[in-house]
């Protein structure tokens, strides 16, 4: 009996900066704690890679709530980047995640540059780590964050100390808070970076007119979801075209659909944050997505769709 051809599974794999990943979606820093909860409703192994939520050099509590607000198709938030320090996440959660066949990536941040450093120096003997994220672009701390990733000698100072201080695939994560991004994207490869991911959350704020006073205890926050896709798929765009490092594209991704336009307009893998509150197990259903979408479109492999926007 002739069987139907159905064809081979597509390739779903990448290589970010040294980095292999069995498909290109990972969860993005700050939507996803340090995996354990998650854990519970999905297969970790099943993501390409997890950005753990930025590790500083010692606990931070961060800011008092209200921490969050809902925005239409947003989320806004300022945390404050509350975790309990690079060494908490060395003895405890790193082992967890060691268990399971995933690339763990360690975001870092810091109000200085020494503390950077620091907290690079800390993972150097990290079993089990994959790479580090640097976030220069935190918008919602006094000191440091937003201001290293949005200052060109700030960035290209932050991102080539950290450079000289470790083994590990450096990517560091950009601000959408600036004039040219794809500007900023070059300073920071030129400073080292071995891939980048973009965009981090936009500043943003809200207001409760009754009360007057911002919905937010620290007043402004970052704003994320699928309100802010169309500035990511841009800014992807806009960096893809000055650098030849990977690109890892995020922005209120919330369907496999979504990520093909980040596919084509430059990036070589995907990160998914907001729409991990929304459904837990969204990063498995984009995974599927994708598969289905390279079949749909007979390609073999997600490589063929990256930079094919055709203008
Ligand atoms: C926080 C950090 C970020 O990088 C971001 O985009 C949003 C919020 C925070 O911890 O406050």
């Amino acid at each position: 009996m002739p069987r139907k051809f159905t064809g081979m599974k597509p390739d779903l794999s990448v290589n970010i900066a040294g980095i292999k990943m069995k498909n290109p979606v990972m969860a993005a820093s700050g939507t996803f704690g340090y995996g354990r909860e998650y854990s519970e409703v999905l297969d970790l192994e099943s993501l390409g890679a997890l950005v753990v939520k930025s590790l500083t050099l010692k606990e931070t509590r961060g800011h008092l709530p209200p921490r969050a607000c809902e925005t239409p198709s947003g989320l806004l938030n300022a945390i404050g980047l509350q975790n309990k320090g690079v060494d908490y996440f060395l003895e405890t959660d790193l082992p967890f995640l060691r268990k399971f066949r995933l690339p763990v990536i360690a975001s870092i941040a810091g109000e200085t540059i020494e503390e950077y450093e620091k907290v690079a120096e800390r993972l150097e003997e990290a079993r089990g780590l994959s790479g580090i994220e640097l976030n220069v672009s935190c918008p919602n701390i006094k000191k440091g964050g937003l201001q290293f990733g949005s200052d060109r000698r700030l960035l290209q100072q932050v991102v080539s100390r950290v450079r000289k201080q470790t083994r590990f695939p450096l990517m560091v994560k950009l601000t959408p808070n600036v004039t040219s991004i794809g500007e900023m994207a070059e300073v920071a490869v030129d400073s080292g970076a071995d891939a980048l991911s973009l965009i981090n959350s936009v500043n943003g704020m809200s207001i409760d007119i009754r009360t007057r006073k911002p919905k937010l205890a620290n007043i402004t926050g970052g704003l994320t979801g699928p309100a802010i896709r169309p500035i990511a798929v841009h800014m992807v765009w806009q960096v893809a075209k000055r650098v030849k490092v990977p690109i890892v594209g995020m922005g209120g991704i919330s369907s496999a659909e979504d990520a093909v336009e980040f596919f084509l307009a430059g990036a070589s893998a995907v990160a998914i944050g907001t729409a991990n509150f929304i459904n837990p197990r969204a990063i498995v259903s984009i995974v599927d997505g994708l598969a289905k979408f390279l079949k749909e479109q007979k390609l073999k492999s997600i490589k063929e769709l990256m930079g094919g926007l055709r203008v």
